[in-house]
């Protein structure tokens, strides 16, 4: 299982697959697990998932960008994909890489760029999520965070749970709407707890606490287990709907998102989309090899 997860790691990161699958097209079954290359596609999923009152986070994929063109680019791209959500009058908001936007380029470059993108957003009342990505990159992006957060209380970001550092990263972050997971990317036991089982336990305690705070919180999960315990922690503590959701990826658990959905539960998709679809696709299969089978359904049944 370590070498099956380590094996997509590695090809997560793989620069030339990177942008040679960028020609390809959605290709390998990720169409089971991307939502479409443009804007009408990712348009037509929100509408569907809206109709089953559930609401969206769209990626506009990418990462491992080093140049300014390219992050320029992908600005431009995130600030179409704001002009659609507002234009289709869909219930979405965005989830966003720092990378994608320069993060690896320059610090002052990539705020620049956030806050233009946070200031469309909150023109129509659009909520943006920084994603966590590697350890890398958490600090700036907390610095990010913090510089845009008075200014711009539509801006919110990530708690990984297997990072020893989260616990106190959550009690910063008490006022802003957060999204908790377990974490996806491979790190060093200096940093980060190793074993399934002490994340789970740490991601359970980081949601209870977090739960009993007062900002909007998103249980980001496909964990049954974890599921459950989250809906009875909730009704024990009487700890009302309108303080939190669920979320899960596009394409995963897809009738459990939707019964969670119809028993009353706020339920929000992250759904990706657009050429850079690689990394993401690999990580999710680096994530639960498992999903190799929905990929494999996704190459047979197209
Ligand atoms: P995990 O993969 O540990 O699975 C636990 C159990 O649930 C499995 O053993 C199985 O029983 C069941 N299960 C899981 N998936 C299933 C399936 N498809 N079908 C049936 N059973 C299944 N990470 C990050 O580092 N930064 C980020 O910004 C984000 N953002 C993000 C957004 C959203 C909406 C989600 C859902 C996840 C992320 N993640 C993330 C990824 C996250 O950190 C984590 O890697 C994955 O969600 C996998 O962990 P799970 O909690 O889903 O359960």
């Amino acid at each position: 299982m370590g070498v099956t997860r380590d094996f997509f790691i590695a090809l997560s990161k793989n620069q030339l697959l990177n942008s040679g699958a960028k020609k390809w097209g959605l290709k390998l079954g990720a169409g089971k697990m991307v939502a479409g290359t443009d804007i009408d596609s990712v348009m037509k999923s929100v509408k569907e998932l809206n109709s089953v009152r559930i609401s969206a986070t769209i990626d506009n994929l990418g990462e491992f960008v080093y140049s300014r063109e390219e992050a320029t680019a992908a600005k431009e791209s995130i600030l179409n994909t704001i002009e659609a959500i507002q234009k289709h009058g869909v219930n979405a908001h965005m989830s966003i890489k720092l990378t994608q936007i320069g993060l690896d380029i320059d610090y002052d470059f990539t705020l620049e760029n956030i806050r233009e993108i946070a200031e469309a957003a909150a023109k129509y009342d659009i909520f943006i999520n920084l994603d966590m990505e590697d350890y890398a990159h958490l600090q700036q992006t907390l610095d990010i965070l913090d510089a845009l957060r008075i200014e711009y209380p539509n801006v919110g970001t990530v708690i990984q749970a297997y990072l020893y550092r989260s616990e106190k990263d959550l009690e910063h972050l008490k006022d802003v709407r957060l999204r908790l997971v377990k974490g996806a990317y491979k790190e060093i036991p200096d940093v980060s707890l190793q074993s399934k089982q002490d994340i789970d336990e740490n991601f359970l305690k980081l949601i209870k606490l977090r739960l009993l705070g007062k900002a909007f919180t998103s249980v980001a999960t496909h964990d049954h287990n974890v599921i459950n315990e989250v809906k009875k922690f909730v009704e024990d503590n009487d700890i009302p709907h309108d303080r939190f959701e669920f979320q899960m990826l596009y394409g995963f658990r897809t009738e459990m998102q939707k019964d969670l959905a119809a028993e009353g539960f706020a339920f929000t998709t992250y759904v990706p989309f657009g050429q850079d679809w690689y990394a993401y696709f690999m990580r999710r299969l680096a994530e639960r090899p498992q999903n190799i089978n929905l990929a494999l359904r996704g190459m047979v049944s197209k």
